[in-house]
């Protein structure tokens, strides 16, 4: 993997249990090892704010099987705006490398495709609530939904298993790869249905 000198910001992206946060902090890890700085973070969350939201999208949002498409996409977008401005555009000027779990592509794959909200209007809503900052390089690591949805714990699942099924689930990865299709240049998609060991090897590469 070849990094920037200016501080690269590299993403990874995938449906549940695909392995991107033991990806990124092994990534992390990896590009420490070589003597760069690197902040390793994660979304939702990577601020008080963020850690919010992830609290309240996980946990509290169970308790109500009505919310709003446009409410959820903005609850996002808002831990989105606060991390980018106050945690990733600074490192990245400092000279620091980011390695986040997730970023804009979630809300395009997830709030988008996934719970219906128009893609285009997706689409600026990121523009806005990152500040424009693409990543450099996002990497798709690409799971069967059985795979991944295997992975995880029995009691971990959330409001979309339990709302959406598997179809859900195959339409975020389907997402994700049309993602990956239209930004060739970007995206890395990876096979994840490996071990931990094989999918750092294919990231490293
Ligand atoms: P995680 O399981 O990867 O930690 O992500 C938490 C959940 O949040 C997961 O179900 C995917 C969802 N999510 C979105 O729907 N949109 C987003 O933009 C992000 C960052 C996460």
């Amino acid at each position: 993997m070849a990094l920037s000198p200016r501080g690269s910001f590299i993403t990874l992206e995938g449906s549940e249990g695909s392995g991107k946060t033991t990806a990124a902090r092994h990534l992390g890890d990896w590009i420490r090892s070589r003597g760069e700085k690197v902040t390793v973070t994660r979304e939702p969350g990577g601020t008080p704010l963020g850690d919010e939201v992830r609290r309240l999208v996980l946990h509290l949002r169970d308790l109500s099987d009505d919310l709003d498409p446009r409410a959820d996409a903005l609850l996002y977008a808002a831990s989105r705006a606060q991390h980018t401005a106050r945690v990733i555009q600074p490192a990245l000027e400092r000279g620091e490398h980011v390695v986040c779990a997730r970023y804009l592509d979630s809300s395009l794959a997830y709030q988008g495709v996934g719970y219906g909200n128009d893609l285009e209007e997706m689409r600026r809503l990121q523009q806005f609530a990152t500040y424009g900052l693409l990543p450099d390089l996002t990497i798709l690591i690409d799971v069967p939904v059985e795979v991944g949805l295997g992975r995880k714990r029995p009691g971990a699942w959330n409001r979309f298993e339990d709302t959406q099924g598997v179809a859900f689930f195959e339409k975020v990865r389907a997402a994700y790869l049309d993602l990956a299709a239209e930004e060739p240049e970007r995206f890395r998609v990876i096979d994840g249905s490996g071990t931990v060991g094989e999918t750092d090897a294919l990231i490293k590469r």
